[in-house]
């Protein structure tokens, strides 16, 4: 059984406002394996990207985490800030949404997506910059792109050009963080599809965050939906868009957003309500005040993570917990489950 890629075991991330203390991730678990595919849904707010942000320890000086994240079997959160540069590149790669706007107008493509190569890979600029033209061609950039500067190219063509910097130096993880939105229904497929091949011909390991779960359901195998720093409900992707466990996730994927719809981005479940303050949450379970099929204990019990008949899993009190199978890899079955309280 290959070591996991990422392991994340009970992640809690607290940040320090001009509000006071934001819990903003509250117990998340997850794992994968090489060529594992998950994908996070969730509205606004609900801490997709603070766990993505969390595992290369990218957050805000002062901000609280506790819980371990293991990168082939490290400690991210103790790491020096040198082996922690290291395994920026190598290890793992972010992409965030609006990426593409990082790359710097002065220096042609090829240059920038050298640069990685010749800090952490120490090849010559020479070297590098071959390597950077064959990785253009990999994400469907033609040779002579390489020699364009940022402004020459599309939204789109930005995008890919942040994808090969992320594959330059190998890594074993990628989190793609929104990595699509900005871009137009065609470009987003095309640059999805691509991404999709060069992770399964690699077995990279992929995390991909969006708002928009039939994206998600195309692209990853499983499926993690946040709800106020907490994973509600984990399965296989097509199962859980075809028929949610948990209501917060039935909402999400009975009426999934327009891609690039603002309006529906902002509340992309169409429920009646705002996303809870993570500074002030609901007690019981979270979810209570806007749940369509709420119940009297709701607002008084603690929910955890349950394990339904199929083997999927939810944070609902209404899905009967049914016991693990003997000598049933629960882990494995269930990457990204917690408890609450
Ligand atoms: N630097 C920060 N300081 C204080 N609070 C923060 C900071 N960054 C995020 N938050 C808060 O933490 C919570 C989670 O934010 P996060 O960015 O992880 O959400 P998200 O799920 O990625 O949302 P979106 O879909 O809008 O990108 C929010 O309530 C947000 O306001
Ligand atoms: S525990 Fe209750 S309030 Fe929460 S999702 Fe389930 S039914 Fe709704
Ligand atoms: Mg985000």
């Amino acid at each position: 059984m290959p070591v996991p890629v990422l392991e994340i075991d009970d992640l809690r991330v607290t940040y320090r406002g001009s509000r006071g203390e934001i819990p903003a991730v509250r117990g998340v678990s997850l794992s994968l394996r090489p060529g594992d595919t998950l994908g996070v849904a969730g509205e606004s707010g609900c801490g997709k990207s603070t766990v993505a942000a969390a595992v290369l320890r990218l957050l805000p000086p002062g901000t609280e985490v506790t819980g371990r994240v293991l990168l082939n079997g490290e400690d991210t959160l103790a790491m020096s800030f040198g082996r922690l540069r290291a395994v920026r590149w190598a290890g793992a790669s972010i992409v965030f949404q609006g990426a593409m706007h990082s790359l710097n107008p002065v220096h042609r493509i090829a240059r920038q997506v050298a640069e990685p190569l010749v800090l952490h890979e120490k090849l010559s600029r020479q070297a590098a910059e071959k390597r950077a033209v064959e990785l253009l061609r990999q994400v469907g950039l033609p040779d002579w792109r390489a020699r364009s500067y940022p402004h020459e190219l599309s939204g789109g063509q930005r995008q890919r050009v942040m994808i090969a910097m992320a594959l330059a130096c190998a890594p074993d993880l990628i989190i793609a963080d929104e990595a699509t939105t900005a871009l137009d229904v065609m470009i987003q497929a095309q640059v999805l599809r691509l991404l999709k091949g060069l992770v399964s011909e690699r077995d990279i390991a992929l995390v991909m965050i969006s708002h928009d779960l039939s994206v998600l359901a195309d692209t990853c195998e499983r499926l993690a939906v946040m709800y106020a720093g907490r994973i509600v409900e984990q399965g296989p992707s097509r199962e859980v868009f075809a028929a949610a466990l948990h209501p917060y996730a039935q909402a999400l994927s009975a009426a999934f957003p327009t891609v690039g719809d603002p309006a529906e981005r902002r509340n992309p479940s169409g429920l009646a309500g705002d996303p809870p303050d993570p500074a002030a949450l609901p007690g019981g379970c979270p979810f209570h005040p806007r749940c369509p099929v709420v119940m009297p204990e709701c607002s008084t019990t603690a929910v955890r993570m349950r394990r339904a008949a199929d083997g999927r899993h939810a944070a609902c009190l209404r899905v009967e917990d049914q016991p693990a199978p003997a000598g049933h890899d629960e882990h494995r079955a269930h990457p990204a489950g917690q408890e609450s309280t």
